[in-house]
């Protein structure tokens, strides 16, 4: 029993989804769990190899998906993937955000490369998709952006990720207000502790997730089906009067007493 499985398996059939970081991590998860709810998808990231070990099952299981080597911060490239999906699928309906860079750093000794290549993809990314997807959407659509559960406090040796984040939270707000007249809603999903490869690649260690769990309201980590069951959610007929919010989804971590190892 998963959290997927208290919605319906048709409840994205009909929609062409394309899913950013989709080759790996959270990316991954959203865009296997929107095919096996009905959608197409598109699933976009830098890495060829990454892009098959999820675009295959999907084909394999009967459903429809098209990779799409690409990377966020060419402006060029990404509105080639829209133009692409569209081709593949006829339309695009929803857009998830979920390409991201990070590492653990101080602020003090992040080199200007390594702030900007994480402001890049994180922010400047979420826009050139945002941009070139909603000029693509016909009769409405949804992006989703995956921001983070610090975007209200503060990112512990993540300054980059953390201002970035919080850049593309409001950046949700004003493209909700600038969009929703085209029927386009845009939400985030603010994900505390899952254990992903990035994550664990940021935090340094696999073992600090138990750590994390174990100081939670609810004890333990997320599961992946349960940020996969809110990014459906956001983007599905139960959320269309839905745009502009946050939606948390970190078992208390945020509010607790936000803490990493
Ligand atoms: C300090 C670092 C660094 C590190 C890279 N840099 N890693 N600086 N500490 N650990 C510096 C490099 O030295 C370089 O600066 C600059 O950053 C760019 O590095 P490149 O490797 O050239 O960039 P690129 O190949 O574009 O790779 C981007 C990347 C990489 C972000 C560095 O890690 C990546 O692609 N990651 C994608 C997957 C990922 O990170 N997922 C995390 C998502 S998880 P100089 O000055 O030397 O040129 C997430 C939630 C985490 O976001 C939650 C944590 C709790």
């Amino acid at each position: 029993m998963t959290a997927l499985s208290a919605f319906s398996p048709t409840a994205l059939a009909g929609r062409v989804a394309l899913v950013t970081g989709g080759g790996t991590g959270m990316g991954a998860a959203i865009a296997a769990g929107y095919a096996a709810l009905g959608a197409d998808v598109a699933v976009l990231s830098r890495n060829v190899e990454h892009l098959r070990a999820v675009a295959d099952p999907i084909v394999a299981a009967g459903g429809r998906a098209l990779a799409v080597q690409a990377d966020v911060r060419d402006p060029d490239a990404v509105a080639a993937a829209v133009a692409a999906t569209v081709a593949e699928f006829g339309r695009i309906d929803v857009l998830v955000n979920s390409a991201a860079g990070n590492f653990r750093c101080a602020a003090a000794d992040l080199s200007p490369n390594a702030w900007r290549t994480v402001v890049d993809i994180d922010l400047n990314g979420t826009f050139f998709c945002s941009q070139a997807a909603a000029a693509a959407m016909r009769g409405g659509g949804a992006i989703l952006n995956v921001t983070g559960d610090f975007v209200d406090t503060h990112g512990d040796r993540m300054a980059h990720a953390a201002a970035a984040k919080a850049g593309i939270a409001n950046l949700t707000r004003t493209l909700a207000k600038e969009w929703g007249p085209a029927g386009i809603r845009v939400n985030a999903l603010a994900p505390g502790p899952f254990e992903t490869d990035g994550g664990t690649q940021a935090l340094g260690r696999r073992e600090a997730f138990a750590e994390i769990g174990a100081a939670l309201p609810l004890g333990r980590v997320g599961r992946m089906d349960e940020i996969v069951a809110a990014a459906v959610f956001l983007v599905s007929d139960a959320a269309t009067f839905v745009t502009g919010a946050t939606l948390t989804v970190d078992g208390g971590h945020s509010w607790s007493g936000y803490h990493l190892p």
